[in-house]
């Protein structure tokens, strides 16, 4: 019943969407503003590759990542850490970067040396070996999305606007639902720019 009435609402908002190819930038601009009252982008582009697909994106259904080792940012963030100290790109670039096994050294090779997950890490490097963190906050290639970090922390915008409050999070989990909504409604609010362009490649 529940996957019967999915399909009947892809289809309606598929035929809603119909004519989206090339429509001028006052309708666009409506339509983008229409979406924002569903708090989801509701549009389906030939662009998935399947039904499933689409589906999935559509109602912004996504697995979990399973990360490699149980890091933890509560531990690290109650001992005063900053984001920028691992998120070394973060106020100065397009991407933060997520570190490898050499960042956590430069603390481990001395600090808590006598943990068992911090000998592991110590052991992995020694045989020249990396973690391979899955991505938690990423958007389908389909999408054509551009974001960039630098203007938003010159902007003081915080990282908990839009990952959540980190001290409470042991690997990071999807807490903030960043849809096409979310980053237009603030930069509306913010005077930052709307063009297309601005967040589309
Ligand atoms: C305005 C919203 C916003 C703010 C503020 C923000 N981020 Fe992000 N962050 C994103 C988005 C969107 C992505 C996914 C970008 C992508 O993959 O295209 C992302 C991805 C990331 C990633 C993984 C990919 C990468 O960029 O290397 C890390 C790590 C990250 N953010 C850390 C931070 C930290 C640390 C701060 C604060 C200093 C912060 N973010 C502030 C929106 C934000
Ligand atoms: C700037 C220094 C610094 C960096 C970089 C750093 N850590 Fe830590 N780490 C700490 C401190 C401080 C503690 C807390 C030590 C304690 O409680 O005695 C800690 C604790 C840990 C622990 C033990 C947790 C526990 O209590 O069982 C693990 C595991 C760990 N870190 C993994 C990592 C990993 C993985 C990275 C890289 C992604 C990393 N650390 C990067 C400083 C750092
Ligand atoms: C000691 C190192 C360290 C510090 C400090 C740290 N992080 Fe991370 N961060 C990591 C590691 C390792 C990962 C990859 C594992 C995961 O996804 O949790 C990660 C992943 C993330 C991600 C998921 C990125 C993605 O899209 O895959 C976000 C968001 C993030 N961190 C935000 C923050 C923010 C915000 C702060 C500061 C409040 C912070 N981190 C501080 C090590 C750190
Ligand atoms: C909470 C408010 C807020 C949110 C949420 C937000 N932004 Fe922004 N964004 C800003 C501000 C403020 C600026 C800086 C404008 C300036 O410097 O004039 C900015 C700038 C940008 C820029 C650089 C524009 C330029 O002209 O260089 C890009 C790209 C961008 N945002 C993309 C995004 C994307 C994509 C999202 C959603 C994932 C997003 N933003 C979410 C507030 C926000
Ligand atoms: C402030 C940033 C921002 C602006 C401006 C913006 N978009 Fe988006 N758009 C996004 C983000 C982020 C997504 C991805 C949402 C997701 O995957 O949940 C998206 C998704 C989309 C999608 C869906 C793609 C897909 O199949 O997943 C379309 C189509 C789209 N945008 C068209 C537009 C058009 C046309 C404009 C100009 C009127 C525009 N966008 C302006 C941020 C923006």
């Amino acid at each position: 019943m529940k996957a019967w009435l999915a399909v009947a609402v892809l289809a309606l908002s598929t035929a809603a969407c119909a004519d989206w190819s090339n429509p001028p930038e006052q309708v666009r601009a409506a339509r983008v503003a229409a979406r924002s009252r569903w708090g989801t982008s509701s549009v389906y582009t030939p662009a998935r590759s399947s039904l499933a697909d689409a589906t999935r994106t559509h109602f912004g259904l996504r697995a979990d990542p399973v990360q490699p080792f149980a890091y933890s940012h509560r531990i690290h963030l109650a001992q005063d850490l900053a984001c920028v100290d691992c998120h070394q790109g973060v106020e100065s670039g397009p991407r933060a970067g997520i570190p490898g096994i050499s960042t956590c050294m430069t603390c481990h090779a001395a600090i808590a040396t006598d943990k068992p997950l911090v000998k592991s890490m110590a052991d992995m490097q020694t045989r020249g070996l990396d973690f391979a963190w899955q991505r938690v906050y990423d958007y389908p290639r389909e999408a054509h999305v551009r974001f960039e970090h630098q203007p938003h922390i010159t902007a003081k915008v915080e990282c908990s606007t839009c990952h959540g409050d980190m001290r409470q999070q042991e690997v990071a989990t999807r807490q903030v639902n960043m849809d096409m909504s979310f980053c237009v409604n603030c930069h509306r609010e913010k005077k930052a720019s709307n063009d297309c362009l601005t967040c589309h490649y």
